[in-house]
């Protein structure tokens, strides 16, 4: 008995990279797997559908879809490629994502509206429809792709990290909703070599940073593995997988137990206030 026997998985972003990992490890597990992306080759191949067609030859089940997972209708569409291929919808892996890195003032707004759209607004769109099936059917594991970058924050990043950490709120809240319907959701944050970064790498740092080593903590989140677990955020790549969280200093009595509490007051309580060891920051994952 395999992991993911009897489940149907929605990767978005499969055609490479990252989702492509995730969707040939659910594959290898049991899983019918919907293979989402736009990108295409040189000679104008799509992605989504060369993996569909690797996986199914190798004796797995998996069909593509290849349009655009940041409009309403390419959400819907991919639900009911689902549900018309497999006739379910099981898991849900919201991974397509883009960058426009620039510093801010050298961003344009289109390079903002566009990445908040294809990275913050696919989650909506994606989902919204494949949420309401999970819903009517017993419930599903949903994992929404964040990154430290937008977690701990990474120079040049303003639009991607504004919408990787709008993807945690967005986390948090669906998991709540999601909770009293079987729904359970996952934040993942991941570090692996990309289309850009690959080229740069040596042999040993390439296999270290393989997103095949994500690809097991995808599946743990969304296999029974992982129990009743839900609106917890992992960070994973080759070097290490751990749970980041939000926790709270001491803090002090705010002014409404505490009349006098003034700006000089804080100021002279900032050990109680603030937390004193340091802030993570990017390098604390690149390890
Ligand atoms: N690689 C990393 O180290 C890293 C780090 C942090 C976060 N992430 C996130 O992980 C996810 C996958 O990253 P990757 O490195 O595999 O990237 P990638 O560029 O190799 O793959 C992303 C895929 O998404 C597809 N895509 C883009 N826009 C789309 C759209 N509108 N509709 C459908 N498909 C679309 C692309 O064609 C591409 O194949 C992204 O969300 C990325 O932001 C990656």
């Amino acid at each position: 008995m395999s992991l993911l026997d009897g489940k149907v998985a929605l990767i978005t972003g499969a055609g490479r990279g990252l989702g492509e990992a995730y969707a040939r490890l659910f594959a290898k597990e049991g899983a019918a797997v919907v293979i989402n992306d736009v990108g295409r080759d040189d000679q104008g191949r799509s992605s989504a559908e060369a993996v569909a067609a690797a996986i199914r030859e190798s004796g797995g089940r998996a069909v593509a879809h290849t349009q655009d997972i940041s409009t309403t209708a390419g959400g819907q569409s991919l639900l009911a490629t689902a549900l018309e291929a497999f006739g379910r919808a099981d898991i849900l892996v919201n991974n397509a994502g883009i960058l426009r890195d620039k510093s801010l003032l050298k961003l344009e707004e289109a390079d903002w509206d566009l990445v908040l759209q294809v990275n913050l607004k696919s989650m909506y769109c994606v989902t919204r429809p494949v949420f309401a099936w999970m819903k009517e059917h017993g419930g599903g594991v949903i994992v929404n792709t964040s990154s430290t970058s937008g977690l701990v924050g990474n120079f040049g990043q303003s639009n991607y990290g504004a919408s990787k950490a709008g993807v945690l709120g967005f986390s948090n809240v669906l998991a709540l909703e999601g909770a009293k319907f079987g729904v359970r959701v996952w934040t993942l944050a991941p570090a692996a070599l990309s289309a850009l970064t690959a080229p740069l790498m040596g042999e040993e740092m390439k296999a270290q940073l393989a997103p095949e080593h994500v690809a097991h903590a995808a599946l743990y989140m969304v296999s029974s593995l992982s129990g009743t677990r839900t609106g917890h955020t992992l960070f994973a790549s080759g070097h290490s997988i751990r749970e980041l969280k939000l926790v709270s200093a001491e803090g002090i009595p705010g002014a409404g137990y505490h009349g006098g509490l003034t700006a000089h007051d804080i100021a002279a309580a900032e050990d109680k206030v603030f937390r004193s060891e340091a802030a993570l920051t990017i390098m604390d994952f690149a390890k």
